[in-house]
């Protein structure tokens, strides 16, 4: 098993940012749509995603950290092909890489300039703020943006299953295999 990835395949760090990443994006989507379908007061709803600012940081420090290690493989990753496909492939993956980043960072950003406290796991991340030292800017951003965004990845992330699905099971060309 190889930690570096290669023009074959992922390697093993790759693949343990992948996976983790996508299972706690679908455990963030959970929570949220059980919010939207039963009801933010239903007790199972509020049990999904009580912890949401928790695994949103967790996100946040993961994804952060499969950016620098993707940069660090720029080169010797597997190819997207060519033509329009592989054009579309290469932008799919950066709009996805850029809204996994602009996600959390969007909300980090709103609890960085709130009157709250901020503190995941009870570490003290961001102090509280008096009204008078609230960062408008940064709230704003968060509040108008981190929602809508995520919502759009939401959107990009079912195209993304979909068209690996396509190539496992229509094209059979091995391009899930690059990833498991
Ligand atoms: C990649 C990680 C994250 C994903 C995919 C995500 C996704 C979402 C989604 C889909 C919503 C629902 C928006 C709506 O109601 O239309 C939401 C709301 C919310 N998220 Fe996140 N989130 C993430 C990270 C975070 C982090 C790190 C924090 C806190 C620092 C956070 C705090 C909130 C809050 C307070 C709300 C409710 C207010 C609002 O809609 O903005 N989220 N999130």
């Amino acid at each position: 098993m190889t930690i570096a990835d290669s023009p074959a395949r992922y390697g093993a760090l790759s693949r343990f940012f992948h996976w983790a990443i996508a299972a706690l994006l679908v455990w963030q989507f959970g929570g949220i749509c059980s919010e939207a379908i039963l009801g933010e007061d239903h007790p199972l709803a509020a049990r999904l995603s009580a912890n949401h600012t928790q695994v949103g940081t967790i996100l946040f420090v993961l994804i952060v950290c499969r950016v620098v290690w993707a940069i660090l493989n720029r080169g010797r990753r597997p190819d997207h092909g060519p033509g329009l496909l592989g054009y579309a492939a290469r932008l799919g993956h950066f709009s996805l890489y850029a809204l996994m980043l602009a996600v959390p960072t969007a909300a980090l950003l709103r609890a960085w300039g709130n009157e709250r406290a901020f503190a995941p796991f009870g570490f003290p991340i961001f102090a509280p703020r008096s009204p008078d030292q609230v960062v408008q800017t940064a709230t704003a951003i968060g509040s108008n943006f981190h929602g809508e965004m995520a919502w759009i990845m939401g959107v990009l992330i079912l195209g993304h299953v979909a068209m690996a699905i396509l190539h496992q099971v229509a094209w059979r060309d091995g391009t899930l295999k690059r990833m498991t």
